[in-house]
């Protein structure tokens, strides 16, 4: 067991404009052909090919390393803060909160158009030296001020947090993990997540550990948790599963079907922060079969390995990662690609156009289609329009969508805005603007009040 603190029919996706990056690709809807002689190139880009996320752990201070933050742009569409956004970062004494260093990961990532992993809001590690002081309600109070501060501060800038971290203990007792917060009462973990939800409701809530990847008393201990959860309606959306692997503690075989039980509980699945340390083909197989058990199972989101090179890795010297410490691509990297290539799509498919047919007839209309999907919650909203081109190529369009009297729009991606109230009109930015006939691109917006349920579209 590794204890990270001590020391079917298979399609070939092609992404259209290559010399995007893999997280404009993602995020711009993942814009794409099918070729059955082509793959995409890039972890982020082949990753996005079937919806998901392929991300990095990432350390601030390290930004300014070309090497590393070429590999970063080129590859990855998803970032964890490795230790930036930890309780010890940010609020280094009580009720002060600094972001700088976790902001300068979180506006890059964004300007990119990656998706951000929040990394971790409530753990027994890493904690500032004033919770030392502090117990019973005064610390479940500081806690609860911390998730709450921290969520709200990033609110609508965060795919997903691990809200709460590594909470059950190791060995064969099932059960929760002693630390200053689980004495603060058993139901924390509950009162953490209910707290990120008020504070953010938009992003995707989990429960992070390690020693989890296969069916195991600790595993089965968290599972319980979640169809408590579940069936007590305590906010939880998804599980990251850690999965740092070594000869000691191999990918279990499984792996797969642990992500799918859990999956089956309602919840979505991450691989959070994986390694496995090796070289050569062993490594490299190793990989692979993380990569497939993801692809097999609908609700894993993605993957995130914990660093760039092996350089990079807290556990440098076990050479885990996909990079060697000069930046050259591994054994590891390239198998972890070709499975990648090999995913089918998830559900809801991703939004590839299918190769032209002479026996089928182009998609009708030529114009654009717009239909929104919303995330409403008790005073805000978050919109997903998806915009759908007719039988000819976008080069350009617009969408309008009239919001209901007091709604108001506070932040929008990959679409430019004009207006927050009454009826506003998106229109592309320039990465998303052509769109195949028949081919779909996504852009979203969060807002205040109530958010419309239809739009229409115009092409330009
Ligand atoms: O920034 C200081 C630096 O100023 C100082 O000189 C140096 C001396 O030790 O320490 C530096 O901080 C270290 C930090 O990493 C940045 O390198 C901390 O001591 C060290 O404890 C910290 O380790 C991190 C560890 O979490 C803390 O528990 C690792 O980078 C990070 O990869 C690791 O990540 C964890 C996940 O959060 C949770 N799951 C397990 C995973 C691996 O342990």
């Amino acid at each position: 067991m590794i204890d990270p603190h001590r020391p079917q029919r298979r399609r070939r996706v092609l992404a259209v404009a290559t010399g995007l990056t893999a997280g404009l690709l993602a995020t711009a809807g993942a814009l794409t052909v099918a070729s059955t002689a082509d793959a995409a190139t890039t972890l982020g880009a082949s990753a996005a090919a079937t919806g998901r996320y392929f991300g990095t752990a990432v350390a601030a201070y390290k930004l300014s390393d070309s090497t590393y933050s070429n590999i970063l742009n080129t590859e990855f569409n998803s970032v964890t803060p490795e230790n930036e956004m930890k309780w010890d970062a940010t609020e280094p004494s009580q009720g002060n909160f600094t972001y700088s260093s976790a902001d300068q990961i979180v506006n890059r990532a964004r300007a990119q158009g990656m998706k951000v992993r929040g990394h971790a809001l409530a753990w027994h590690q890493q904690q500032p030296g004033w919770t030392s002081n502090l117990s019973g309600t005064a610390l479940r109070n500081a806690m609860l001020n911390h998730v709450t501060q921290v969520a709200t501060y990033y609110r609508g800038k965060i795919d997903s947090w691990d809200v709460v971290n590594e909470a059950f203990a190791d060995g064969g007792g099932g059960g929760r993990r002693d630390s200053n917060l689980q004495r603060t009462g058993n139901d924390w973990i509950e009162a953490a997540f209910r707290a990120a939800r008020t504070a953010d409701p938009a992003a995707k809530l989990c429960y992070n550990d390690y020693n989890t990847d296969g069916q195991n008393a600790k595993s089965n201990a968290v599972y319980a948790m979640v169809q408590d959860f579940k069936s007590r309606g305590v906010p939880i959306d998804c599980v990251g599963f850690q999965s740092h692997f070594n000869a000691q503690s191999p990918l279990p075989s499984d792996y797969q079907a642990n992500l799918q039980r859990f999956a089956n509980l309602g919840v979505d699945v991450q691989i959070t922060e994986l390694d496995i340390e090796g070289s050569g083909s062993t490594q490299a197989n190793s990989y692979a079969s993380a990569v497939r058990a993801c692809l097999a199972v609908t609700r894993c989101n993605g993957i995130t390995v914990w660093g760039i090179r092996d350089s990079d890795s807290w556990r440098a010297s076990g050479t885990p990662l996909l990079f060697d410490n000069s930046g050259n691509k591994k054994a590891a990297y390239t198998s972890a690609l070709a499975a990648l290539n090999n995913g089918q799509p998830t559900d809801p498919p991703p939004t590839t156009t299918p190769p032209p047919a002479t026996t089928t007839p182009p998609p009708s209309g030529s114009g654009c289609t717009a239909t929104v999907s919303l995330n409403q919650w008790n005073g805000g909203f978050v919109a997903t329009v998806r915009v759908t081109a007719g039988g000819n190529q976008l080069t350009g369009w617009s969408a309008g969508l009239t919001l209901p009297s007091g709604a108001a729009v506070t932040n929008t991606w990959n679409a430019q805005a004009s207006g927050s109230s009454g009826t506003v009109n998106f229109a592309n930015v320039a990465y998303n603007g052509t769109v195949n006939a028949g081919a779909s691109t996504e852009f979203g917006f969060q807002g205040t009040g109530t958010g419309p349920g239809t739009a229409s579209c115009t092409a330009r």
